[in-house]
């Protein structure tokens, strides 16, 4: 019996893939960072692992900003702190009590803030696969952000998803295209308090369910 050719030029051995399925397990949604600054290398290798994401007819509609100017990083903290007493507003009791301990973004000690847009309707890829299902190009330009992060993890960088923002707001306050979808705000630098457990999970908010691990069957 013959074997199968390796599919690749390059081998994944198991040993690889045993330390990929682990760098599944420490990415985490990191909200305390060292305040000290990456390498602008490492920060453009990142932009460039996460545009070998795929994308709707090779579309590439994702479009990563970097926040550095003061005045519009303060913009934004304004925005999140607005948009959380908001959301602290609408719940009560004890639910309310529990939701103002949570840290929800690492605004003030990232070193990197990286707004990330989606172009709902761009040029390239001709159109290609959107034609039933035009959300293709959000789910493209958000396995770009999840392809940034789990290279950031790998690179022992952490990254925060901070979405508790008002996008019209965000867009106007970053001075970006109206026609941009905004889609994500992320906190970069280096984590202060690595873990292998959702930090939801470790203040007793939410636990992931063993249940989603099953598959369902039609
Ligand atoms: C689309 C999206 C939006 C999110 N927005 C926020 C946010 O505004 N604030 C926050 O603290 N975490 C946010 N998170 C992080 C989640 O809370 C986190 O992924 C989840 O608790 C699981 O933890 P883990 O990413 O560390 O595994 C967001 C994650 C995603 C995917």
């Amino acid at each position: 019996m013959t074997s199968a050719p390796d599919p690749f030029p390059v081998t994944f051995s198991a040993h690889w893939q045993e330390e990929l399925d682990q760098l599944f397990v420490w990415r985490r949604d990191v909200r305390h960072f060292h305040t000290e600054p990456l390498p602008e290398a490492v920060l453009d290798h990142l932009l460039r692992t996460a545009c070998l994401a795929p994308s709707v007819g090779l579309s590439e509609p994702w479009r990563f900003v970097r926040v550095d100017n003061p005045q519009r990083r303060a913009a934004i903290r304004q925005n999140f702190l607005h948009c959380n007493a908001r959301a602290l507003e609408g719940r009560s009791g004890e639910d309310a009590q529990r939701y103002a301990t949570l840290k929800l973004a690492g605004l003030d000690d990232a070193p990197h803030h990286i707004a990330v847009f989606c172009d709902t309707n761009p040029e390239q890829g001709r159109g290609l696969g959107r034609s039933t299902m035009p959300q293709t190009t959000t789910w493209s330009a958000v396995m770009a952000i999840h392809t940034f992060w789990l290279a950031a993890t790998a690179r022992g960088i952490g990254v925060g998803w901070v979405s508790i923002l008002d996008p019209d707001a965000a867009i106007a306050e970053l001075s970006i295209n109206p026609h941009w979808q905004f889609l994500a705000y992320l906190c970069v630098g280096y984590p202060a308090d690595p873990s292998d457990t959702p930090e939801l999970e470790r203040r007793g908010w939410e636990r992931r369910n063993p249940a989603r691990r099953r598959w369902l069957h039609r």
